[in-house]
């Protein structure tokens, strides 16, 4: 056991209500009550349960460090216990995330997704937990870059000179399954060189260059994980805030921009990511637009003091008027792309069958 907090974010879809707009109460009544028997047993300090559209998230702090097995069986158990009520209630997709019968030590490539970082708390710990519906991974790169490494967004990088020196970007090749560290400014032309590419490289963690961590993002692909479409990703990342990280706002002017992401519906457009507050963390239209929500906490002996609603602010009013019209626009292109994923990303295809069955009719061009 460590001295350090660990804060771990874990979701999974188990079942969505109605279809997959939305998550039914019980879930959260059920994950509850799992979590907090876990408190009293000592195994977590604090928890917070909490939802956007579909995605059920335990956000837990411990003791343990990340990957902890028995921190994964906790998380593990209860989405099972939850997929148990689903099914009871007929929930749609009930378990959906859940790609194993059994546990197998670590919840990571078992189709929840996972964010945890472990860190010893400041004087005073702001966090913000953001959290994505109907969209992937991939999406953070663009804030994550923002908030850490573009002075036009981020005064700090400019103005304190404990940030002044830059940041670290780990990233992931999630085709190559490798990864590598790269440090800006110095070498930011090269990090975008990857990273604009959020299909297949994604930045999963941001150090300070003394080594602090800064951020940590969920990576995983369920698509890569199950070899085939069995949702999308709707990905977390934690950040922390203020004293030498991005101050609270900084974190979140990224998403007054809403960038164009993958997912919405059937896992199979681009759209733009719509910051909304907790209570409209609901898409509805043509399953979504993707949207993300921003849960802010103080940390404070390990414990959680909030969440406060952030997007919950007119000043992402326009972002949420520009996602309108964005969807507007896009959805005007129906089938077409590049509303439509390109051939090699569409996860959901009836393509290869197409293809099967008008093979013969295919003549050589003249
Ligand atoms: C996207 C998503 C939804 C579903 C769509 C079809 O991430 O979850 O857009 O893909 O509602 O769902 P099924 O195939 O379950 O009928
Ligand atoms: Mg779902
Ligand atoms: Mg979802």
């Amino acid at each position: 056991m460590s001295d350090k907090i660990t804060l771990s974010v874990i979701k999974a879809d188990v079942g969505g209500y109605v279809g997959h707009s939305s998550i039914h109460q019980n879930l959260l009544e059920v994950a509850k009550e799992r979590l907090s028997k876990a408190k009293d047993r000592g195994e977590l300090i604090d928890f917070h349960v909490t939802r956007v559209g579909d995605d059920l998230e335990l956000i837990m702090t411990h003791r343990r460090g990340v990957d902890n097995e028995e921190i994964h069986q906790l998380a593990w158990d209860t989405f099972v216990a939850a997929t148990e009520e689903a099914k009871r209630l007929k929930l749609y997709g009930a378990g959906q995330d859940l790609l194993s019968d059994a546990f197998s030590g670590n919840i990571k490539g078992m189709g929840p997704g996972v964010a945890e970082m472990e860190f010893t708390e400041r004087r005073s710990e702001p966090v913000i937990i953001f959290m994505a519906d109907k969209t992937s991974p991939g999406a953070w790169n663009f804030p994550l870059y923002r908030m850490f490494a573009d002075p036009f967004n981020t005064a700090g990088l400019v103005i304190d000179p404990t940030m002044h020196e830059g940041f670290r970007f780990e990233v992931v090749d999630v085709y190559g399954h490798k990864t590598i560290t790269l440090s800006c400014p110095e070498e930011m032309y090269d990090l975008l060189m990857f990273i604009g590419a959020m299909r297949r490289f994604m930045i999963r963690r941001v150090f300070r260059k003394d080594g602090e961590i800064c951020a940590s993002a969920s990576t995983q692909k369920l698509s890569l994980i199950a070899g085939k479409y069995v949702g999308k990703d709707d990905p977390v990342l934690i950040v922390r805030c203020q004293s030498g990280m991005p101050a609270v706002g900084e974190a979140l002017e990224p998403f007054a921009f809403p960038h164009i992401v993958e997912g919405w519906m059937r896992g199979s457009h681009h759209g733009p990511l719509m910051p909304v507050p907790f209570y409209e963390a609901n898409p509805s239209r043509f399953d979504g637009p993707p949207r993300v929500i921003a849960a802010g906490f103080q940390i404070t002996n390990g414990h959680f003091v909030g969440p406060r609603d952030l997007f919950d602010d007119p000043s992402f009013d326009r972002a949420r008027q520009i996602s309108n019209e964005i969807s507007d626009y896009l959805r005007a292109h129906g089938p077409f792309e590049p509303h439509r994923l390109g051939l090699d990303d569409l996860e959901y295809t009836t393509m290869p069958k197409l293809m099967e069955k008008l093979q013969e009719r295919f003549k050589p061009e003249e």
